[in-house]
């Protein structure tokens, strides 16, 4: 057994109760991504030899969200708390090799990497059989509170069950507590639910380890965010900003201007090239990524996509799983909904909602059209009000508009159909049969203007 080797266990099982939910805390949305997978992706990045996540409530939709090679779920289907969840996880413990095991809660996700290396760090350098990560807290309600004798840690006391003097102490068991394998499993077996919250309680282990005269010490972070935890939606939502005040701050760093940082949601994954600009209200969401040189205006939301070099988008575009292409600009209130393709210098202005489409280069479409399953070739100019009709209740069909068409405004190109290379189309036309190339397309029944026909009707009704 290699004295270097540790496991990571985190506990997941428990419901939310304090924030008032149904569901897995662990399954509650943080800055874009599952709560739980913070904690998970903290615990991956510091290469334990062996992953376990305690899973219970909810446990298949855990199972499912949450699964990658190298992490085993432990099932604890009776919460009894959290001693008796590393109790369910004896049997997997057993077989991994590793000296340490370290025990991390689920609800402390902006616990960095490097922090828990540390903690087994230290933990191994101090050969103790528990090091704890604590902090000091201001309020420090609700935490488990640090007993003391000077470098050893006496015991963790519950809130519950501490006396008022107790809840004066202002360092705070972080939750993580990294323990020597052999001792933990040797003393695990001794917790019992003989207490005020009639659980088994991982902390009891602190008094029981010093009743066998065994070491417990602290590792105090200086910067206590890293380990606050998210107990109910009032401090989810103290976390959310933190997160997200640390990818604009990572951003800008980088060389993007983000206006007001507080009032952009820019979530972990998505990357944004230099000298871009983001404007207050804006979202990036999931995959999205930007080139360099945007200028993103106010409210503007985007989910999975991609934004080449230069590209304007003005206030309140909203974009998902689309691509647009260098020098575009879009809005205000421009809508690609799945699979738009807009090619670069293309123009898609206000009230376009664009569909599984390509847009061609430097073609525009810049007023109130909707454009479905079509495909625009260079330089279309396509007039105001215009519909690809592309939906006959049952099948959707395509519309080819090929290059430097210039279609009228107010036009229904009923699909499937094509407007050859060159043509134009009337105002108001309906076109429903395809048009060859360099031809002009009128669809529409000539005006019939009846002079005088007002006064006449008056005469006759008075
Ligand atoms: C726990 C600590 C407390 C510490 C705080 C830090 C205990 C007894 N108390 O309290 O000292 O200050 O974390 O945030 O450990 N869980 C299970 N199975 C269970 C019960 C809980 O897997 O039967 C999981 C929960 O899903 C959660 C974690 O353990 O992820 C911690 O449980 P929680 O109820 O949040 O503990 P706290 O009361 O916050
Ligand atoms: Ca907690």
């Amino acid at each position: 057994m290699s004295d270097q080797k540790f496991s990571i266990l985190i506990l997941a099982a428990g419901k939310a109760t304090r924030f008032k939910s149904e569901h897995s805390k662990m399954l509650h949305r943080l800055a874009g991504r599952f709560l739980g997978e913070h904690i998970l992706q903290a615990a991956q990045s510091a290469k334990p030899d062996c992953l376990y996540m305690v899973i219970g409530h909810e446990k298949e939709e855990l199972r499912k969200d949450f699964a990658r090679p190298g992490l085993v779920f432990i099932e604890q289907n009776e919460q009894l708390g959290t001693g008796h969840a590393v109790m369910m996880a004896r049997e997997e413990l057993e077989k991994c090799p590793s000296a340490a095991v370290l025990v991390l809660v689920g609800d402390a996700p902006l616990l960095p990497p490097e922090t828990l290396m540390h903690l087994v760090e230290i933990h191994r350098k101090a050969r103790a059989a528990a090091t704890i990560l604590t902090t000091q807290l201001d309020y420090p309600t609700g935490y488990g509170r640090i007993v003391r004798d000077r470098d050893r840690v006496r015991s963790i006391v519950e809130e519950k069950v501490a006396t008022p003097d107790q809840k004066r102490i202002r360092e705070i068991n972080s939750g993580i507590i990294c323990f020597s394998r052999t001792h933990l499993l040797k003393h695990l077996g001794e917790l019992t639910a003989d207490n005020a919250q009639k659980e088994f309680l991982l902390t009891d282990l602190i008094e029981i380890f010093n009743r066998h005269r065994l070491k417990v010490t602290a590792f105090p972070v200086a910067d206590s965010r890293e380990v606050l935890g998210a107990n109910d939606r009032v401090e989810l939502a103290q976390i959310e900003r933190h997160l997200r005040l640390r990818k604009a701050v990572a951003l800008m760093r980088q060389g993007v201007t983000v206006v007001d940082p507080q009032a952009t949601y820019i979530d972990p994954d998505v990357e944004v090239g230099q000298d871009t600009v983001i404007e207050p209200g804006a979202s990036l969401l999931g995959r999205t990524r930007l080139g360099r040189d945007c200028h993103v205006q106010q409210g503007c939301v985007i989910t999975d996509s991609s934004l080449a070099d230069r590209v304007t988008l003005r206030p309140y575009c909203v974009i998902s799983n689309s691509e647009v292409g260098a020098g575009a600009a879009l809005g205000p209130f421009a809508r690609l909904r799945e699979n738009a393709v807009i090619e670069e210098n293309a123009r898609i202005g206000n009230f376009v909602e664009v569909k599984k489409s390509r847009v061609g280069r430097g073609s525009k479409a810049q007023h109130l059209t909707y454009l479905g399953d079509a495909t625009l070739g260079q330089n279309v100019n396509i007039g105001a009000g215009t519909i690809t009709c592309n939906y006959d209740g049952v099948k959707k069909y395509p519309t080819a508009i090929e290059d430097g068409v210039f279609i009228g405004s107010g036009n229904m190109l009923v699909a499937p159909v094509r407007v050859g290379q060159g043509s134009y189309t009337a105002a108001g036309s309906t076109i429903s049969e395809d048009v060859p190339p360099d031809s002009l397309a009128i669809a529409r029944s000539r005006q019939v203007t009846k002079p005088g026909w007002v006064r006449e009707r008056k005469r006759q009704r008075d």
